[in-house]
């Protein structure tokens, strides 16, 4: 199928001011050589973006290729989110990758606030008419996701190297990689850009084209991963005045605990023991009282960031979950943002390869947009109120700790955030 170039695209393809013209340079040298695969949907990155999309297509019989620069080991040691909301949770059912999930997932109703030492309950599923959330690790989606990707046979190139989207506003759409020193190119119908925040795919358009919006917070998450029971049986997001807590988990054994720290800080610099006693000092007392530690299996840092690329396609290339959009973790959207981006691709995709709609087509971005804009909203909305600002004068301290107090004290506070935490509808297609 052929598309038209959007009317509202006007801008002017200055290749040369930006790195899409660096890459493109570097592949076509190789071109002439090559040898040639063929797919309909040509997916960069094997994260679940990549592979939750890649395996919906399968599914319904649309030919597809991933292309992933790491390892599958390497994919897997990443330690990621943990909580997918109701609609990802349907997605990966229709997906046919929801057995494990289904069985080992904890599915919670509500998650705690503990906000300077005063406990407040967020009872999702009364105040969302019956919705929850699944606590999972993405870590396990993907793993459930690779497993389904061999048994169906469908073909992910792990450890591609120089990947390079080409042709995406013309008919003729390419990828070249090179694998054990060899450069292929991957003919297709369209690709999609599932490759993460740092991959080539949004840094192949050119960058007049986009319209990037950003913030990015003073403070990072220090995490660690440890073998012990969860302190409380729901997730609980602290506010203390040395800085935000979050309690999680992955299992009824395993417990995943965040930290805010400065941005600069290094993560040599934290013991388990000053963790879990810089931990216990923000938590309220009966449950640091309760609270089990032990030796660390994991502990990094994650900067926080808000960040969404305009408008979220080029010609042949969609943009995925992380390589469009970030949001700070603290709303638990990152993961599930991208399943909505998959479920949004799917369908349009769906509708072209079986009824012709390729008008369909340029609809992608502004219906991924619309949530993920809320997603970001409320992403930092959570940051802002949970958050220990040092650059925030007195009055601003009085404000959001006033606006956070309103939230949690009315009923219609309470609501609007569980609305957004269980996750807002899908958009239908058309
Ligand atoms: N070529 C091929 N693969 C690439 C390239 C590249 N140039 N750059 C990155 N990749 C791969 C990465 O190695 C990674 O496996 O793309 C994949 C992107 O996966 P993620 O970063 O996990 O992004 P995504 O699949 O969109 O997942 C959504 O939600 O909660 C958040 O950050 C969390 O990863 C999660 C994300
Ligand atoms: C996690 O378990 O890793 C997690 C949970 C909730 C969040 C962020 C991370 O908001």
């Amino acid at each position: 199928p052929s598309i038209d170039r959007p009317a509202r695209e006007k801008c002017k393809h200055s290749i040369h001011k930006n790195k899409s013209a660096a890459i493109v340079a570097r592949s076509l040298r190789v071109i002439k050589t090559m040898k040639t695969l063929k797919t309909q949907v040509a997916i960069i990155g094997a994260g679940p973006s990549g592979l939750l999309l890649g395996q919906l297509l399968h599914n319904a019989g649309i030919d597809t290729l991933i292309l992933e620069r790491q390892t599958p080991d390497y994919v897997l040691s990443r330690i990621r989110a943990g909580v997918l909301e109701q609609g990802m949770v349907e997605l990966l059912r229709q997906a046919g990758v929801s057995q494990r999930m289904d069985a080992e997932g904890l599915v919670h109703g509500g998650f705690e606030l503990a906000l300077d030492g005063r406990q407040v309950h967020i009872d999702l599923h009364a105040l969302t008419g019956g919705k929850t959330v699944m606590i999972y690790g993405q870590t396990e989606v993907t793993r459930d996701l690779m497993a389904a990707r061999r048994e169906a046979d469908a073909q992910t190139i792990y450890s591609a190297s120089n990947v390079v989207p080409h042709g995406m506003k013309s008919d003729e759409a390419f990828v070249t990689f090179e694998k054990d020193g060899e450069t292929w190119r991957v003919d297709c119908d369209y690709i999609a850009g599932c490759d993460g925040f740092h991959g080539v795919a949004r840094q192949s358009i050119p960058e007049d084209c986009l319209q990037v919006f950003e913030r990015v917070y003073p403070f990072g998450w220090l995490g660690i991963l440890a073998d012990t029971p969860p302190v409380h049986d729901e997730l609980v997001y602290a506010r203390h005045e040395r800085g935000f807590a979050l309690c999680s988990m992955r299992s009824a054994t395993r417990t995943r605990y965040y930290l805010q720290v400065p941005a600069e800080e290094n993560v040599a610099d934290w013991s388990d023991q000053r963790f879990w006693d810089e931990l216990k000092n923000r938590l309220p007392v009966a449950l640091a009282e309760k609270l089990v530690t032990g030796p660390s299996i994991e502990k990094s840092i994650a900067p926080l960031r808000s960040f969404v690329v305009e408008p979220m396609q080029y010609g042949r290339m969609f943009l995925v979950g992380d390589a469009a959009h970030i949001v700070p973790p603290t709303g638990a959207k990152g993961l599930n943002l991208a399943a909505s981006d998959v479920s949004t691709l799917f369908n349009i995709l769906l509708k072209v390869y079986r009824e012709g709609r390729i008008d369909l087509l340029e609809k992608y971005s502004e219906i991924c947009l619309r949530r993920v804009w809320k997603a970001e909203r409320f992403s930092w909305w959570m940051t802002s109120m949970l958050h220990r600002f040092d650059d925030h004068d007195a009055f601003s301290q009085r404000i959001s700790a006033s606006e956070l107090d309103y939230f949690v004290s009315s009923e219609a506070g309470r609501k609007t955030i569980a609305e957004n935490y269980v996750g807002l509808p899908y958009e239908a297609i058309e």
